[in-house]
């Protein structure tokens, strides 16, 4: 693989190097882009040695091959990292300013996975406008490799540190284990729904369409087609290969899902669907009805993904989740039959982090032959990452 490593003015800045020696170890080719305050810290020839490559740190330096090279340089890489990452870079490419060779390429680098490993003070870590940012890049799907506690170059212990070396590896690890879906079609199903009772009211569940976001991002950074089915969420997407299509109820979500399942090669259902639905709708807002109290009556949504498992070829991969609050594998083991799944991908309420609108997950893959692949707590990109390679890695 191509991986470009970004370098910012922050202390861990002398750790890159390291982490340059060990991409090049791997077997990935490695250029180097440096801010000016980086290489106060870190010298080019340092940076040279190791990547085997000359440095990029001005916009407009008379050696490079042509004055647009740092753009040039986004066609050269797979992947971006940036170690460290100060809050000013995060700062420009929150807001989209390019005013040095690496700010600009970031800006151009977009659509391709970037993975970013914040460092800085704990104050500067916890201040508002920079979680803001980290926030607002993980929602357009940028990595956050989180930053680690303990003690910090400023003299005080907090969180703020950039990762050693070899864990930023193992993070960068699965990424680098790409299956190629280039010319598959994927269809992610994401977020809640929403089963309406009057003109204001309705019942709905607390996902937030995160976990099935980051696996549309990690399918589509694959090279596959997503044909992205979306509940009510406040996130949003933008790459090329992504096709949104936004539904409110179980009902829509049936009729987007079952249109889009024979033409692609594999589905990941991660939508929280409601079970059931008012059977009646009033078209005014219903007006409260004394002490006696109100009775809803409910009917049965379809089950999509049930749906799914008896149009399923031989040639598709389907992929259901299953969030469950006890006796864990036992009815995920009972979902993955009954549905007629090749994997299911299992989350546990009990497991703090896990679940419903954190950025965080822990799941276990379970296969159809009963061999399991249990995760520890990590973001939702790198779950994602986990089960695009586990499930579809052998596909590609
Ligand atoms: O969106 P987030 O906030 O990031 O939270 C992620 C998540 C917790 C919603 C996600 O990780 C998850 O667990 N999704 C599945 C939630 C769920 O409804 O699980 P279930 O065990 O009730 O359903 C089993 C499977 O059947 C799921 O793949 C579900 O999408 C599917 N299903 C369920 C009911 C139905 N009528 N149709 C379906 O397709």
């Amino acid at each position: 693989m191509n991986i470009l490593v970004g370098i910012t003015g922050g202390i861990a800045a002398y750790k890159t190097p390291l982490l340059v020696r060990l991409l090049r170890k791997a077997g990935h080719q490695v250029k180097c882009v440096a801010t000016r305050h980086a290489l106060q810290f870190v010298t080019p020839l340092t940076l040279e040695t190791v990547s085997g490559n000359k440095i990029y740190a001005d916009l407009f330096d008379s050696n490079n091959d042509h004055t647009t090279e740092h753009i040039s340089l986004k066609d050269w890489g797979d992947m971006m990292v940036v170690a460290p990452a100060t809050a000013n870079i995060i700062g420009k490419m929150a807001t989209g300013i390019g005013d040095d060779a690496l700010s600009t390429l970031l800006l151009s680098f977009m659509r391709k996975p970037i993975y970013l490993a914040p460092a800085m003070n704990t104050q500067m870590w916890e201040c508002p406008a920079v979680q803001r940012n980290i926030e607002y890049l993980r929602c357009i799907g940028i990595h956050i490799i989180e930053p680690a506690s303990g003690d910090l170059a400023c003299g005080t212990t907090g969180t703020g540190r950039m990762p050693e070396p070899e864990e930023i590896m193992q993070v960068l690890s699965s990424a680098t284990r790409k299956p190629d879906l280039s010319g598959k079609r994927v269809l992610v199903t994401a977020g809640p729904t929403y089963e309406r009772i009057d003109s204001v009211r309705f019942i709905g569940n607390y996902s937030s369409g995160k976990m099935g976001f980051a696996l549309a991002q990690v399918l589509a950074e694959h090279g596959a087609h997503v044909e992205l089915v979306t509940g009510p969420t406040a996130l949003k997407i933008n790459h090329p290969n992504i096709h949104r299509v936004d539904i409110e109820s179980a009902r829509e979500m049936y009729e987007a899902a079952t249109a889009a399942f024979p033409t692609c090669q594999a589905a990941i259902l991660s939508a929280a669907v409601a079970d059931f639905r008012p059977d009646h709708t009033a078209d005014h807002k219903l007006k409260k009805q004394g002490a006696e109290g109100m009775t809803l009556t409910l009917v049965q949504n379809p089950d999509i993904l049930a749906t799914l498992g008896t149009m399923k070829t031989q040639d598709q991969t389907l992929i259901g989740f299953a969030l469950e609050t006890d006796n864990e594998m036992d009815n995920a083991h009972k979902k993955l039959e009954k549905k007629k799944l090749d994997y299911i991908v299992l989350n546990s309420l009990r497991d703090a982090g896990a679940g419903f609108g954190v950025d965080t997950n822990r799941v276990t893959i379970i296969s159809r032959d009963g061999k399991t692949h249990a995760t520890p707590l990590l973001t939702k990109g790198q779950v994602a990452e986990e089960i695009v390679n586990y499930c579809l890695g052998s596909k590609s």
